[in-house]
């Protein structure tokens, strides 16, 4: 049986207009579930939108459209990014869907019944203008608060709250015996520190006189469900909650997420699936931020880097080994043209174009394009048999620790040394002399299957690319699997080589 796995992104505000922050985080939880599926696991991939909530009926008002059609509008942003970014996800949820709005009104009802949930009032600064309540955040230092909110008045309501403090003892404990339940452990550092302070119990809703757009409270139609509760649920929803599948997928293996959104997702959401009787996901991975030369990237600036115009330009494989090789997960990143153009130019088009093209363009220019029966090896043969090995070896491992970018510098040393073996064995001489035709073959042959091992490492990160590789040696369109990049030979003597041509053509 198949080991499940299930990985999660965010999902969206579907307001927002996708970038690379978005891109980033996506991307990598693709490398994650395509590593999984090329170790034989069964893979669930959830992505989807965020569509309730203030800002969308807000800017769903300002356009003077229902805002049940503005995010219909808007959704194709979203949806139709990730096949260019070539994200395999496997679902597409959007909290505006049926399905979605029965488990939450399920679970809220569950906890409702169970006396998780209470009525009290709520009482704060309230922004007339921006129609939210502010807190000490947006206070200025003057004790007032920005003339952008307008009318600022003390306002009370009545709301509902979630019982959330009486499991902060409950949640210190679990996440100390869990150490890996929250990535990286600086992270899971910073929350130990902040659930110090005492936590207060969770409001729950918004009178449905303030806030429309939302999902109706099952004990309560006169309120809707605060936003964050809505859209952690997406997760149990989109893995089946009250069906039978959902004791197959759940739980989630791994919740990705960006570095800003941990508290909802390593405090609230364990509390909320712990009262409500479920079990908590496995890990809660947060990663870093990218800034665009240095600083925040935003639209005023208009510094932000679209990634399909990335994608128009260098492809979308180019984009993902950036974003994956210039950072562990977890650490803040630097986006530089500059930097991109090196890697693709020093490491895409070099390293690894240079690897495969010349290899293969050997095997076409002295074995008529086939690849050649290789004969006795020799210590340089082996070496290289060792390391390729080797590097298969450590792959499950480093996917386990989200060592991503470790991952690739892993593979990469691999093309170094594919590339100092062309240059110690020296097929172009060989070829000069007949008698050496049986060590030119073993040679071209070590160079062919060491392009298939490492075409099959790189599935997960450049998934064109590692498919233009296998098509280039002849190899079938059956899927990759890691298995297979462990075993030596499996590239058949005597097989046709595919049209070759150069992977990433150098660009200025
Ligand atoms: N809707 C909520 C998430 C609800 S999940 C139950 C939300 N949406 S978001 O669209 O604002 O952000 C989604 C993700 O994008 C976050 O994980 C965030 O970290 C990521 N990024 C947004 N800008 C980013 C960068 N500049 N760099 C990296 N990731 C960033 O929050």
């Amino acid at each position: 049986m198949p080991n499940k796995f299930y990985i999660t992104t965010p999902i969206y505000y579907v307001n927002d207009r996708p970038h690379i922050g978005h891109a980033y985080c996506t991307i990598v939880a693709d490398v994650v579930a395509r590593a999984h599926r090329l170790m034989g696991d069964e893979v669930f991939f959830l992505t989807g939108l965020d569509e309730h909530g203030q800002k969308v009926q807000q800017a769903a008002q300002a356009k003077g459209v229902p805002a049940q059609e503005f995010c219909d509008e808007m959704a194709p942003h979203w949806r139709e990014l990730w096949p260019v970014l070539n994200v395999s996800n496997d679902d597409f949820i959007r909290t505006t869907e049926e399905r979605h709005k029965r488990v939450v009104q399920a679970i809220l009802q569950k906890l409702y019944d169970a006396g998780e949930i209470y009525q009290g009032e709520y009482e704060g600064w309230y922004s007339t203008r921006a129609e939210q309540f502010l807190t000490e955040k947006e206070m200025g230092p003057d004790g007032k608060f920005p003339a952008e909110f307008g009318e600022v008045i003390r306002l009370r309501e009545k709301n509902y709250f979630f019982k959330m403090s009486q499991y902060q003892d409950w949640l210190i404990a679990y996440i100390r015996e869990n150490p890996d339940f929250v990535y990286p452990d600086y992270r899971r550092n910073e929350l130990l520190g902040f659930l110090q302070k005492p936590l207060g119990d969770l409001c729950i809703s918004r009178p449905k006189t303030r806030l429309a757009w939302g999902i109706p409270l099952p004990f309560d139609a006169e309120h809707v469900t605060y936003v964050w509760f809505d859209a952690l649920t997406n997760y149990v929803t989109a893995a089946g909650y009250g069906t039978p599948q959902f004791e197959k997928c759940w739980p989630a293996d791994i919740h990705l997420i960006g570095k800003e959104i941990l508290l909802f997702h390593a405090c609230y959401w364990p509390i909320m699936l712990r009262a409500a009787g479920i079990p908590l996901p496995v890990q809660v991975a947060a990663h870093g931020w990218w800034t665009r030369d240095g600083q925040k990237m935003s639209k005023s600036v208009g510094n932000v880097v679209d990634p399909v115009k990335v994608v128009e330009a260098w492809g979308a494989d180019a984009l993902r080994y950036y974003l994956l090789r210039e950072l562990p997960v977890g650490s803040d990143g630097d986006w530089t043209d500059s930097n991109f153009a090196r890697r693709y130019n020093g490491e895409l088009a070099n390293d690894l174009g240079n690897l495969v093209n010349r290899s293969l363009s050997m095997v076409k220019r002295y074995c008529n394009g086939i690849v050649p029966q290789p004969g006795a090896t020799e210590a340089l043969d082996s070496e290289l048999q060792t390391f390729a090995a080797e590097t298969v070896k450590r792959f499950a491992d480093r996917v386990a620790k989200l060592e991503l970018n470790q991952l690739l510098g892993d593979i990469w040393e691999l093309v170094r040394k594919g590339n100092q073996y062309v240059d110690q064995a020296a097929p172009w001489a060989l070829a000069k002399d007949p008698a050496k035709a049986a060590r030119l073959g073993t040679v071209l042959y070590h160079l062919a299957e060491s392009s298939r091992i490492i075409s099959i490492l790189l599935t997960p990160f450049i998934p064109t690319t590692a498919d233009k590789i296998r098509a280039q040696l002849g190899l079938g369109q059956a899927s990759a699997s890691l298995a297979d990049a462990g075993r030596w030979g499996l590239v058949p003597a005597g097989q046709p080589l595919g049209e070759v041509a150069p992977l990433f053509p150098r660009k200025g």
